[in-house]
């Protein structure tokens, strides 16, 4: 598929079937994300991979956004790494999360899997729940599975290129 259609294509998906992923899919997805650009290229993201009845059940005690989905990936960045290098006076982790989730969703999209990316969930019961130590910030889930239903109209729904180009300055 052109890079143009992948992009058009993905869409947050928002209820999955019971199928689990193929290992060789997961690790295509993962693939995709560890590839994926960071600020000095610090990598600072861990993958929590969450694919067991027990911490599915975890999951949906901390969101309520699971849809179903049989993996959940739960995206975090080390604080340690994300602002390492005193070059880089903001902390570019939520950036560098934001790519790596982005090339992971469209890596499944790619494979004819859904996925959507989910913020709505309680912090602390997640830092709880799946023992995340404290240099680690929880950035966001990305919820995978083969899927059941077709976009939402708020994918269809993009402001025009009019509104958000401006050329030259103000
Ligand atoms: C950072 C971020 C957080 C999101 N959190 C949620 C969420 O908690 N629950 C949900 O159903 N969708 C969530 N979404 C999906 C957005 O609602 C969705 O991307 C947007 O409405 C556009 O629709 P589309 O992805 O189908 O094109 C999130 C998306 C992003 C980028």
């Amino acid at each position: 598929m052109d890079p143009m259609t992948l992009m058009q294509n993905r869409y947050s998906c928002r209820k999955f079937g019971d199928g689990q992923l193929a290992d060789e899919e997961l690790g295509t997805i993962l693939e995709a994300g560890r590839i994926a650009p960071s600020a000095c290229n610090n990598q600072p993201w861990r993958f929590i991979v969450l694919q067991s009845d027990e911490d599915l059940a975890k999951v949906d005690g901390c969101s309520r956004c699971r849809y179903g989905a049989k993996t959940a990936i739960l995206v975090c960045f080390d604080i340690d790494e994300s602002a390492k290098n005193p070059v880089v006076t903001p902390d570019y982790g939520w950036i560098d999360c934001g790519l790596a989730i982005m090339q992971m969703a469209l890596a499944a999209e790619s494979l004819g899997l859904g996925s959507c990316i989910v913020g709505a969930y309680d912090p602390e019961a997640v830092r709880s729940a799946f023992n995340i130590p404290d240099n680690l910030v929880t950035y966001q889930f990305l919820m995978l599975g083969h899927p059941e239903a077709g976009p939402s109209k708020m994918h269809g729904d993009r402001r025009p290129l009019g509104d958000i180009v401006i050329r030259g300055g103000f």
